[in-house]
C-alpha cells in the first residue's frame, strides 16, 4: 500500500465490539479519515454484527471450523478481503489467530488492541477476564493498554501505542476491564489515524510515528 492511499479497513471481531463501535464513532464524526469496508466474525452471533449493520458497514462471517482444509479457509479470507477491497486491518477482541499468508499479505497492515501493558500478560490463551485476573494476581500497579502490528504469534508484533491505567486496590478483574476499555476506546482510533495520515514507518521492532 503507497503512503497516499486512502485506507480501507475491516475490523475483525469476535465478540460485542465496543471496540469497533469506538472506530465506527470516529469515521462517522469525521474524526478518523478512512473508509470502513467491512466487519468480519468468525462467530455468526457476535454482536458486532448487528453494530456493524447499525452503521451500514459490510458483514462476513467465517469460521476456521467451517473449513476442515486450512487453505479453503485462508483463501476463503483472502478473497473476502479482496472482494471488499480491505487494505488494512483491525483486530478488535478477534479470539483467532490471523493465518501466516494473510499476516504476509497485509505485513505492517494490521493492528491488535490487547487490555494490558505487552509484553507482559499476553500470549496464547491471555484474553479477556484472564488478563485482568492475571494482572491483580501479580500484584503490579500498572497496567493499560496496547495497540500493536500483527505477527505471525500471539502478541508479539512491533508496539504502535501504549497507555497506562493505574491498579487500584479495591478492583476487581470487571472494573480493571471497564477502566482499561475506556483507554482502549480512545487509542485504537488513534493509533488508525497514525497509519491514515501516512505518519508510521517501521524498523525491526520500532515504530517510528512522525509528528
Ligand atoms: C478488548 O478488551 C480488547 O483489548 C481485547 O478484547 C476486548 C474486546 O472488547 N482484545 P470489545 O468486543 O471491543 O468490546
Amino acid at each position: 500500500m503507497s503512503t497516499s492511499e486512502r485506507i480501507r479497513l475491516a475490523v475483525f471481531a469476535s465478540g460485542g465490539g465496543s471496540n469497533f463501535e469506538a472506530i465506527a464513532g470516529a469515521v462517522a464524526r469525521g474524526a478518523l479519515p478512512l473508509d470502513l469496508a467491512l466487519c468480519l466474525s468468525n462467530r455468526p452471533d457476535a454482536g458486532v454484527l448487528e453494530r456493524a449493520v447499525h452503521h451500514g458497514v459490510p458483514t462476513a462471517v467465517l469460521s476456521p471450523s467451517d473449513h476442515p482444509n486450512p487453505d479453503t479457509y485462508v483463501q476463503a479470507l483472502l478473497d473476502v478481503l479482496a472482494a471488499h477491497r480491505v487494505n488494512f486491518i483491525a483486530l478488535a477482541g478477534y479470539m483467532r489467530l490471523v493465518p501466516a499468508p494473510v499476516v504476509q499479505a497485509f505485513r505492517h497492515r494490521i493492528l491488535n488492541i490487547h487490555p494490558a501493558l505487552l509484553p507482559a500478560f499476553g500470549g496464547k490463551g491471555m484474553y479477556g477476564r484472564r488478563v485482568h485476573e492475571a494482572v491483580l494476581a501479580y500484584g503490579v500497579r500498572w497496567t493499560g493498554a496496547t495497540v500493536h502490528l500483527v505477527d505471525e504469534q500471539y502478541d508479539t508484533g512491533p508496539i504502535v501505542l501504549q497507555e497506562p491505567v493505574p491498579v487500584r486496590q479495591d478492583d476487581t478483574p470487571e472494573t480493571l476491564a471497564a477502566r482499561v476499555l475506556q483507554v482502549e476506546h480512545r487509542l485504537y482510533p488513534l493509533a488508525l489515524k497514525l497509519f491514515a495520515e501516512g505518519r508510521v514507518s517501521v524498523e525491526g521492532r520500532r515504530v517510528l510515528i512522525r509528528g
